[in-house]
């Protein structure tokens, strides 16, 4: 057990605005997929704008819930964790305000441009060239406030979380840089560096890496800190976690060939994509079952703590997807599902369950910490909020795997004279009553974000932030 040196104080400001932030672009990215979900069931409400036409506000929704939320929720954990794990503040509170406020002005802005239809094209890299070169200074602050912070830290050594958090920020800066390096063509316009195959490569090592790292790795980060807080007992294996982090980061970059398949990309670099997949099961399923085992023990906390709850099950979604992923990495598989709904489920199984789970969860378990009180508003709340999302979950990703399966097997289905069986019209008929269950799914989801709302805000009203006071904290 290590003291507390009594004139220790943390910097909680930058945490308390991007923890209030994660639950703002939270509503905002949901209510986003929301709309874009009914567009897809009632065409109408494209309303013939280019504005709020399917096209542009699909890359707000994903840029609002990937950057916005969980880019906040990031930000929230990571500056929380390095802090309380190597004892020591911030290095710069003011750099560290920087990067607050320039990630805020960051998501601002592509929710201004992306619906003016100003995009480079590439998907979940949407962003023009000047937004771009803000990203990167904004990204290299938040590296040297975080690695500044872990140099001077008052602890012997590194807590594994720290390392998710590092890796994270280091790849997810090349990524960034390497994907977008682009030629200028005026203010709003420029042209990739690369071309042709060599582009789409890029794109997808860029595409590939921001779910291995921004959605999987960060994220991994804030599992190894709040899931052993909430269950109060120690990391199941630590000796795993070292294992599960190195498998993991030297594995994932070379997956990215098997969103390619059947493309212009080499055989052997498809292959070899789809090889590193099926590889990258066994670090994943590790990370999974390092989380689960540290309940050990402590299973019956489930029964009365619905953070822990949160945290839990979007372990199994976790493992649920990273089990389909390597799935659709097989090329045969991927014959079928390729740019089918099944994609989408799997995406959103992720991203609303593993994704989002954790970072509700660990707001939960940040927010009276950070206003110094013993817990949330209502408890019964989150336990509604816990249902909700685990509902709206399900009927997401379940009507998607069978709208899915259903237009891979339509999509193929040929006649014995070779013609087309069905129309792809008729496929998209066939696919209505799985839209608006996904529409149902995302609206329960977006209930449970409101009410998380006005739980964290009854939470902290009127209340006095928490004494930056290490020592008192510890108390
Ligand atoms: C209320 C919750 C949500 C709803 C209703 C929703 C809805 C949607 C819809 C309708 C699409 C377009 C699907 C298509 O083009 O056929 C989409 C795409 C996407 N969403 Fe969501 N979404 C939600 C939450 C989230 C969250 C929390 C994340 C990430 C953390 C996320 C990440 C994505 C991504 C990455 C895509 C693009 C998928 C691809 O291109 O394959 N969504 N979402
Ligand atoms: C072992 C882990 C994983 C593997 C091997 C994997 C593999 C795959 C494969 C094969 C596809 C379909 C590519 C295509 O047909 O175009 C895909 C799509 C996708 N996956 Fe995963 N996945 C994994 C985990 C995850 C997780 C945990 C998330 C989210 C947090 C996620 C998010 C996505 C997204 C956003 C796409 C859609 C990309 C796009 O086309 O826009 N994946 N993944």
């Amino acid at each position: 057990m290590s003291t507390v040196n009594a004139n220790l104080t943390y910097n909680y400001k930058v945490v308390r605005q991007f923890a209030i932030m994660t639950v703002v672009w939270g509503i905002v990215g949901m209510a986003m997929g929301v709309l874009i979900a009914a567009q897809l069931y009632w065409p109408a409400l494209n309303l013939d704008l280019p504005f709020t036409h399917f096209g542009r506000l699909r890359p707000l929704h994903t840029n609002a819930v990937i950057f916005g939320f969980g880019g906040s929720a990031l930000f929230a954990t990571s500056y929380y964790v390095v802090q309380r794990t190597c004892q020591a503040r911030l290095i710069s509170d003011s750099l560290a305000a920087f990067t607050f406020w320039g990630w805020q002005a960051i998501i601002v802005a592509a929710a201004i441009t992306l619906p003016l239809g100003l995009t480079s094209a590439k998907e979940y890299a949407e962003l023009e060239w000047p937004i771009d070169i803000a990203i990167a200074v904004v990204w290299v602050t938040y590296a040297l406030v975080f690695f500044g912070t872990v140099m001077k830290r008052s602890t012997p050594h590194i807590y594994v979380a720290n390392w998710f958090y590092g890796a994270f920020i280091i790849t997810v800066a090349c990524l960034h840089i390497g994907n977008n390096l682009a030629l200028p063509a005026s203010a709003f316009k420029s042209y990739s560096a690369y071309a042709g195959v060599t582009d789409a490569m890029m794109q997808w090592w860029y595409g590939h890496n921001a779910v291995g790292f921004f959605l999987t790795a960060g994220f991994l980060g804030m599992m190894y800190y709040f899931v052993p807080k909430q269950a109060n007992r120690p990391v199941y294996s630590y000796r795993l976690s070292i294992v599960h982090f190195w498998a993991l980061i030297a594995t994932y970059v070379w997956a990215g060939g098997h969103h390619l398949h059947y493309s212009a990309l080499p055989d052997w670099a498809q292959t070899a994509g789809m090889v590193m997949s099926l590889i990258l099961l066994a670090p994943s399923w590790g990370g999974m079952i390092n989380g689960m085992m540290t309940l050990s023990g402590a299973w019956h906390k489930l029964r009365t703590d619905p953070i822990l709850r949160f945290l839990v099950v979007s372990l199994s979604f976790y493992g649920m997807s990273t089990f389909e992923g390597p799935m659709m990495s097989i090329k045969t598989v991927n014959a079928l599902s390729h740019n089918t709904d099944w994609t989408i489920g799997h995406v959103h199984s992720g991203a609303l369950g593993w994704v989002a789970m954790i970072s509700i969860g660990a707001v939960y378990h940040l927010i009276p910490k950070l206003w110094g009180l013993q817990s949330m508003y209502s408890t019964a709340l989150i336990n509604v909020h816990f249902w909700l999302a685990t509902v709206g979950t399900v009927l997401y990703i379940v009507a998607m795997w069978v709208n899915g399966i259903m237009q891979g097997l339509m999509w193929r289905a040929v006649n014995e004279d070779g013609s087309l069986t069905y129309s792809f019209v008729e496929s998209l008929e066939a696919s209505y009553p799985g839209y608006l269950v996904r529409f149902l799914g995302g609206v329960i989801f977006l209930t449970g974000m409101l009410i998380m709302a006005y739980n964290v805000y009854m939470t902290v009203r009127n209340k006095q932030p928490a004494a930056d006071n290490a020592a008192a904290q510890a108390a």
